[in-house]
């Protein structure tokens, strides 16, 4: 199945400006290149196009919230339409608040084929403030709530199933890596019954029983599982990736993201992928889109193991 590359330059929902550059940070890491050198077909439909950044303060609670319905309006055609041609789309962010238009996508896509879906959110953050419990205003903290209908109805409309369900329940959902919650928010994210994997688990467990768990059930031979992985890159540990605007020390290393990729690769369910909240701003030469170039190549199957990913042990 090919991939296509949507870019979506813009840091309407972030924090700081910059991520809008990374679509062609990722671009010149040789993402392209380094999926196709495992045999793979990609698309670069090049980069979508939406409102400039106005740099406003907060209005009822949210900020830039007509330009982020706008950017997340175009982010959902182009991946139904990717979807739709039978494409495998990858959502080059862009801030975290297009995951929202991205996911909802996938997530009628998959209620059309009645496929079930499971949503990887791999983050520092939860990313499921509201409009009440935000301390910034930002977006990009929202996404996961309003797919799940907590939010301004111009975004949870657009996050809507037909019929008006909303695009998430939160048992699809799996938070990976978490370490920085707000008090509300964290209030909500167990009301709601997230299942959550912190960095206090992966610490306790590893990451290798913590995917396992995250992972279980995909591999069910009665249901055809949709995999999406959102791809926050402030999940990874700050020393080995700069390039974030929001970075939250004590994140996983590179041995324990590089695990975490491959075995979600070992699943053999990976559909659909966001990277996003990269900002090249904030980079040292181009290190965090490499990384993230690099970590991607294992997503998709790359094993740094001396055999085939599915032989017996390595599980
Ligand atoms: N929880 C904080 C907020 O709501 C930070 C969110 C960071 N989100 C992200 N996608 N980097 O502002
Ligand atoms: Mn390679
Ligand atoms: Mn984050
Ligand atoms: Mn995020």
């Amino acid at each position: 199945r090919p991939i296509a590359l949507i870019g979506a330059p813009t840091d309407i929902g972030a924090s700081a400006r910059g991520a809008a550059m990374g679509p062609d940070a990722l671009r010149v890491a040789g993402l392209q290149t380094a999926l196709e050198n495992h045999g793979l077909r990609v698309l670069d439909q090049g980069n979508l196009s939406g409102p400039a950044n106005p740099w406003q303060t907060p209005v009822q609670g949210y900020r830039h919230l007509p330009e982020v319905v706008q950017w997340n309006q175009s982010v959902f055609d182009a991946v139904s339409a990717a979807l739709h041609q039978g494409h495998l789309p990858i959502l080059l962010g862009g801030d975290h608040c297009l995951g929202l238009g991205s996911i909802s996508a996938v997530a009628r896509h998959c209620a059309a084929l009645g496929k079930p879906l499971r949503v990887l959110w791999l983050d520092a953050h939860a990313d499921f403030n509201t409009s009440a419990l935000t301390p910034s205003g930002n977006l990009h903290g929202m996404p996961l709530a309003c797919l799940c209908g907590l939010g301004p109805e111009a975004l949870t409309q657009l996050a809507s199933l037909p019929g008006g369900a909303p695009a998430l329940r939160p048992q699809q959902i799996r938070l990976i890596g978490v370490r920085s919650v707000d008090p509300g928010e964290k209030r909500l994210v167990h009301e709601q019954g997230l299942e959550v994997f912190d960095m206090r688990y992966i610490d306790e467990v590893g990451m290798r029983q913590t995917m396992q768990q995250a992972l279980a059930g995909l591999d069910a031979s009665d249901a055809d599982f949709h995999l999406h992985v959102s791809f926050d890159v402030d999940f990874l540990d700050p020393e080995i990736a700069p390039g974030v605007a929001t970075t939250v020390p004590g994140g996983p290393t590179y041995r324990e993201a590089q695990l975490c990729m491959e075995m979600i690769a070992d699943s053999g369910r990976l559909a659909s992928l966001d990277i996003v909240e990269l900002n090249p701003a904030l980079d040292l030469r181009n290190r965090t889109a490499e990384l993230a170039v690099d970590l991607v190549e294992s997503l998709f199957g790359k094993s740094t193991l001396m055999r085939a990913p599915s032989s017996p042990g390595v599980r």
